[in-house]
């Protein structure tokens, strides 16, 4: 008949119910490697070949994710005969009039160039990465006076900055003004939902079952009750085992190797305490926080605040002093903040004045929280790849009082008394420890370049049998 036949291979059966729904908002959530993406891509084409003149628009954070996710496989399974693409305008243009423009939005300035954009089909994917703000303005996008569906596909996962939107309108259903519930379904993805994936790379799923209990629960289960209360639930202080260092942080303190490094890391109060952790690193790698020094003397909230000047010389006296320290090169790490003059001195020349020396800390916030629960998370036998000696008092009272914060939903509470956690972090993200070795997949690492391999363009015929969801478009 001269029309084309454009395959599609078979969807997991939530993809069914995501491709099959009718409703004004379609959200398909939770895990990842749930098959999310592709689900998005291949209703876009279904759609596009469906209508013919269409429009729809593709969103994601970033151009690279957009490219790798959807411009990629999208046109590596339409041939030129169907829909080609244009690269400057990022539009694909099918013969039968349907159009597919994929658009980026990383911050609030992007949201301008969506202002004179229409379509009638809007697909976020991973749409907790978008603010509610951004969500509400990319929506608008949705007229136009035709016959087309309106319709806006929404992917995501728990976590990230519209954590709490996704979860107020699609799994708590809390409608609120103009918003009709009877026009929001949620469709649940879990990885194991994935066949191909459970396929052609089982490690994944292995790899995600290493992670901190929130984040398993967040990413393998699809669990959005998770970034509530204690922002440390990992922690544990089990005097029973300070001896066998077993199941717990805190152990007894110990006298140091001589050839151990010696690490110091460091947050500046302003208003509020400081805080300066000694961090010894044996030959594995594992880190034992073996003294601090916090606040002022006494209880940080009370009482007279020192002055740079004072606590760097007394930094310096533990330094020369300490029978850890005494004679030893320790590499000092600081909240960046400190190297900053815009009040006259800073507070890093305070401290070289002292003789201590400090680099700028890395401070990515949920990266370094992320390095933290790594050292933080026991193996099979118990063991940390982070300790804390007892005599460590504000580390053990602080960091566990920690809580999520209800806006940022991945981060901690700030308003808590944070600064031994911080200068931790800095700790950490001074000595990261590597990815467990996996085959190259890093469940922890979140950058868009590390997604699992595309299984679907590796590993499986281009078209697999045809099944119910084959399309003929003539045009
Ligand atoms: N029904 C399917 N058939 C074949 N491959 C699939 C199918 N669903 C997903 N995949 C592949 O599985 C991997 C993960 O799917 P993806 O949509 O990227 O997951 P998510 O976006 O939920 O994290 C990708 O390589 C994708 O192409
Ligand atoms: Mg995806």
């Amino acid at each position: 008949m001269g029309g084309i036949t454009v395959r599609i291979p078979e969807p997991s059966a939530t993809q069914r119910e995501f491709l099959e729904a009718r409703c004004k908002h379609v959200a398909f959530g939770g895990a990842r490697g749930g098959g999310k993406s592709w689900a998005i891509r291949v209703k876009a084409i279904l759609l596009a070949l469906r209508f013919p003149g269409i429009k729809q628009l593709v969103i994601r954070r970033t151009y690279p994710e957009l490219r790798m996710n959807h411009i990629g496989p999208i046109r590596s399974v339409l041939p030129e005969s169907v829909a080609s693409y244009n690269d400057s305008h990022k539009e694909l243009t099918f013969k039968n009039g349907s159009v597919i423009f994929f658009r980026f939005c990383a911050n609030d300035g992007d949201l301008l160039s969506f202002q004179g954009q229409e379509c009638d089909v809007l697909f976020i994917d991973e749409a907790t990465q978008f603010t509610e703000n951004q969500y509400r303005v990319l929506k608008a996008c949705v007229r136009g006076a035709n016959s087309f569906p309106k319709r806006i596909y929404l992917s995501c996962n728990p976590g990230g900055v519209g954590h709490g939107w996704v979860k107020r309108l699609f799994v708590d259903r809390r409608f609120t003004g103009a918003e009709n519930g009877d026009e929001y379904v949620f469709i649940r993805s879990r990885v194991w939902d994935n066949k191909a994936l459970m396929k052609y790379q089982p490690d994944y799923v292995t790899q995600l079952q290493t992670l901190d209990s929130k984040h398993r629960a967040a990413w393998l289960d699809g669990d959005w009750n998770i970034f509530e209360g204690v922002f440390f639930e990992e922690f544990r202080d089990d005097p029973a085992h300070y001896e066998d260092r077993r199941f717990t942080h805190v152990i007894e303190p110990f006298r140091i190797p001589p050839d151990w490094r010696i690490y110091r890391s460091f947050d500046w109060g302003y208003s509020r305490p400081f805080s300066c952790g000694w961090w010894a690193v044996d030959y594995e790698g594992t880190a034992y926080r073996i003294l601090e020094l916090y606040g002022c003397s006494g209880d940080p909230n009370v009482g007279v605040k020192w002055t740079a000047d004072r606590v760097f010389s007394e930094i310096a006296r533990i330094e020369r002093e300490h029978e850890f320290l005494a004679g030893k090169n320790v590499y000092g790490v600081a909240d960046p903040a400190i190297f900053s003059s815009d009040t006259g001195e800073s507070v890093e020349e305070a401290a070289s004045r002292r003789g201590v020396f400090f680099t700028r800390g890395d401070n990515s916030r949920l990266p370094g929280w992320m390095q933290m629960r790594r050292r933080l998370a026991f193996d099979e036998e118990g063991r940390a790849k982070m300790y804390i000696f007892k005599n460590c008092r504000a580390f053990i009272r602080t960091v566990p009082s920690l809580v999520y914060d209800e806006n940022r939903v991945e981060d901690l509470d700030t308003t808590g008394e944070d600064h031994v956690a911080d200068e931790t972090r800095y700790f950490c993200m001074a000595r990261p420890l590597p990815p467990r070795a996996n085959g190259g997949v890093d469940p922890f690492d979140l950058s868009p370049a590390a997604t699992y391999l595309d299984v679907s363009r590796a590993d499986l015929p281009r078209y697999v049998k045809p099944d119910r969801m084959q399309v003929v478009s003539s045009h």
